[in-house]
């Protein structure tokens, strides 16, 4: 665990999310193929979620993969979905033996149905972990997300399960894959870009922004504890001033 942060517990977020960006770079720079570069990326995913156990920071979702990443080359997804499988086949009792709960966010209907499987199976083995909740966005896309659940939504209508003017801000977030999650408050993004990208837009409405030039296979516990402590020494204010959230 690193040592060379002074992290206040109390100040520390309940729930973090990360778009793990970079791994392809990452392998250039190396002169490797892009999978390589995900291949590692496996390796920062575990030492991330160490770190948010050690912390107790109860909630991490990591952006595994897009709606749009399946318009990629047909080798990069096809290897990367490899990858999933064994990287569930292998870390499944380390997540059991560390209290680790495993939930998935996005379609995972479009998902091989050998992924589905393992993720399935992954996820009922760590259903009575009560340490963190990891939440892999997988095929996840926000808007076709936020488009569902106001589906969802008119039909209850249509239904007169519930009247229109009873539809609030808790009524999307209840229709939402993360209804199950207090939403994020930091979102880290590795590699540099500065955007979204598609990922958790109702959920990330307060939530504190951090950007990295680092790649997701660097992204060790050192950098994880450096964006924590950027974290700690921000003001949320949730629209009031700075001398009302001081009271
Ligand atoms: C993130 O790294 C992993 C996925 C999107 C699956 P990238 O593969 O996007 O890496 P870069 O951005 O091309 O370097
Ligand atoms: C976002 O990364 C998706 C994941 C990290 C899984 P991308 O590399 O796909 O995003 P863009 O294309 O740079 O916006
Ligand atoms: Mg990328």
């Amino acid at each position: 665990m690193s040592v060379n942060y002074q992290l206040e517990k109390s100040k520390l977020p309940k729930h973090v999310a990360i778009i793990m960006d970079g791994n392809g770079r990452w392998a250039k720079k190396h002169g490797k193929d892009r999978i390589f570069g995900h291949h590692h990326g496996v390796d920062a995913v575990r030492s991330s979620l160490e770190l948010c156990g050690e912390l107790g920071i109860k909630y991490l979702t990591l952006y595994a993969f897009s709606t749009e990443n399946w318009g990629r080359p047909k080798d990069e997804v096809l290897g990367l979905m490899s990858l999933l499988v064994h990287a569930i086949d292998n870390e499944t009792t380390n997540l059991i033996k560390n209290n680790v709960k495993l939930n998935t966010i996005g379609n995972n209907n479009d998902l091989p149905e050998d992924v589905q499987m393992k993720l399935q199976e992954s996820i009922d083995r760590t259903a009575h972990c009560t340490g963190v909740t990891l939440s892999l966005a997988l095929s996840y896309s926000s808007q076709i997300e936020i488009t569902e659940a106001c589906k969802k939504i008119a039909a209850s209508v249509l239904a007169s399960d519930i009247n229109v003017d009873d539809i609030n801000p808790e009524t999307i977030s209840a229709n939402l894959f993360t209804s199950e999650i207090p939403n994020p408050d930091l979102m880290i993004r590795t590699s540099g870009e500065q955007r979204i990208s598609n990922f958790l837009l109702w959920q990330l409405a307060y939530a504190e922004l951090y950007f990295t030039d680092v790649h997701w296979p660097d992204f060790d516990k050192d950098e994880f504890c450096k964006a924590l402590e950027v974290y700690t020494n921000r003001e949320r204010r949730y629209g009031k001033t700075s001398e009302q959230v001081k009271q």
